[in-house]
């Protein structure tokens, strides 16, 4: 800490190792979203929207400290210390806090915090202070009696916290027999000979054969962020979950293995991959007809349906996960890991925003829990499948999908002129109507989406 600083101290200011070392509390689970998205100009409105913080995501690829860059963005602002400890302070960053002003977090310490952005959620959605996070006591793997005490998912009936995985019904695996089905989980491409069908946030995706059946074994890996005990817990979390959800638009779970170092999960075999595979037509498939595309759509409404009927968030609804079966049927994947990382929100992923940036409401960034995020992802999803374009293109004007409903709300643009042209049997009407649908559930404020009934009744109307 340098004697010099003083709360009236320009942020711009502040020594490059100073910035560092906050840099080393804030980089961490994404904590630096959180302080963005409290960030306001001198008018009052919110100083980085979506882009930007796709813009910081990106500078962070390169391998930059999205706070420095944060801060040095915002220190042209002549913003002050004083400033971002209140901010600090606001979203519990007491330690970063303290090394710029150790006085103005001993006073806080004193005083109850206000949240302002978090008053509307439930208490135990509501962030833990850094230092209590540390205390929180886990539960052990598969062993443990009483699993579900302390992760409570706000949105799932209580009595699914006493269910055992012994009671799931799922398939007991051995870690070496999914080894052995595997091909000791070859990490090569299918394409190359190899198993792997695919990777993502939380483990890499192979393709197994038991008993003549094809299946998809996901091998769960820690990350940076994430150590091996919680992700033990986040596995038998989706589990639980899968055990209460099942519909045909949801992936099925087959089984899991939890012996080995790295939990596994057996699901069934989608024989189309993803739908963020097959409208970019990866490794050369056809297109999918408009027709296909309708009731893809209807079908994962009638998923997300589903389990916003059991109070169930997805909270990571996007084209990757949503699967496609031999008959382009599809089915949504994931709901239980991302809905386990509510826990995480309490606990260690406190900052941690979950989701792609690309597919989040504003309320989403916010840290806020909400169906109505899974609403405004689904419209993201939608102009995928009307425009077949990526969400987010980083070489691309508007490099947000969801940018070109302003385009279109200003006239510049008409839906048709985005009009997948991998496709030949769509019509203006149909078009229209899933766009309306889209751009509905795409409202800024959550209220002025249609709940999923209304889209379903919507979606169904285009095809009537
Ligand atoms: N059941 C399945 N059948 C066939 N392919 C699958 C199956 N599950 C996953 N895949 C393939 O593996 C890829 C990676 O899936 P995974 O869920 O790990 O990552 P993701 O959906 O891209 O990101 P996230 O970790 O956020 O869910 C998918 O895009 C899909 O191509
Ligand atoms: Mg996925």
């Amino acid at each position: 800490m340098s004697k010099s600083i003083t709360p009236s101290t320009y942020l711009r200011s502040i020594g490059y190792k100073l910035m560092m070392q906050l840099a080393d509390f804030i980089d961490p689970q994404e904590g630096w979203k959180k302080l963005a998205v409290d960030i306001k100009n001198p008018s009052g409105e919110n100083r980085y929207n979506q882009m930007h913080i796709r813009r910081f995501e990106g500078l962070m690829k390169m391998g930059k400290s999205p706070t420095c860059e944060l801060l040095y963005d915002w220190g042209t602002s002549n913003c002050t210390v004083g400033d971002l400890v209140e901010l600090l302070i606001k979203n519990q960053f007491l330690a970063p806090a303290s090394l710029l002003l150790p006085d103005a977090v001993r006073v806080a310490n004193d005083f109850t915090v206000p949240f302002s952005s978090q008053e509307t959620m439930p208490i135990h959605e509501k962030q833990v202070p850094v230092q209590e996070k540390k205390v929180i006591s886990r539960t052990p793997l598969l062993a443990q009696s009483n699993v579900g005490q302390l992760s409570a998912p706000s949105c799932l009936p209580q009595e699914n916290d006493n269910l055992q995985l012994s009671d799931t019904g799922f398939h007991s695996f051995w870690f070496h027999e999914l080894k052995n089905v595997t091909n000791n989980f070859d990490e090569r491409p299918i394409s190359a000979g190899g198993n792997k069908l695919g990777e993502g946030g939380f483990g890499v995706v192979y393709k197994g054969y038991i008993h003549g059946r094809i299946v998809a074994v996901k091998k769960l890996s820690a990350m940076v962020d994430v150590s091996i005990q919680d992700l033990k817990e986040q596995f038998d979390q989706e589990i639980k979950i899968m055990a209460k959800c099942q519909h045909e638009n949801l992936v099925e779970l087959l089984g899991f293995s939890g012996d080995g170092d790295q939990p596994c999960l057996v699901y069934e075999y989608m024989l189309n991959g993803s739908l963020l595979d097959r409208l970019a037509c990866l490794d050369d498939t056809a297109p999918i007809p408009w027709s296909t595309r309708c009731n893809i759509a209807q079908g994962t409404a009638n998923g997300i349906s589903f389990l916003h009927e059991n109070n169930h968030i997805h909270r990571d609804v996007k084209s990757a996960n949503i699967l496609l079966n031999e008959s382009f049927m599809p089915k949504i994947s994931d709901f239980g890991l991302a809905r386990a990382s509510v826990k995480f929100t309490q606990t260690i992923m406190t900052d941690r925003i979950v989701g792609t940036a690309a597919y989040m409401a504003p309320e989403a960034l916010r840290g806020e829990i909400t169906p109505k995020s899974d609403i405004f992802s689904f419209g993201v999803v939608l102009l995928e499948i009307i425009t077949g374009l990526s969400p987010i293109d980083e070489n691309r004007e508007p490099q947000l999908l969801l940018s070109i409903k302003d385009e279109i709300e200003d006239e510049e643009k008409t839906i048709e002129d985005y009009v997948d042209e991998k496709m030949s049997d769509w019509d203006a009407i149909s078009i229209e109507k899933m766009y309306s649908v889209a751009s509905q559930c795409l409202s800024e404020k959550k209220n002025r989406r249609p709940d999923i009934k209304m889209v379903q009744q919507h979606l169904q109307e285009i095809r009537a």
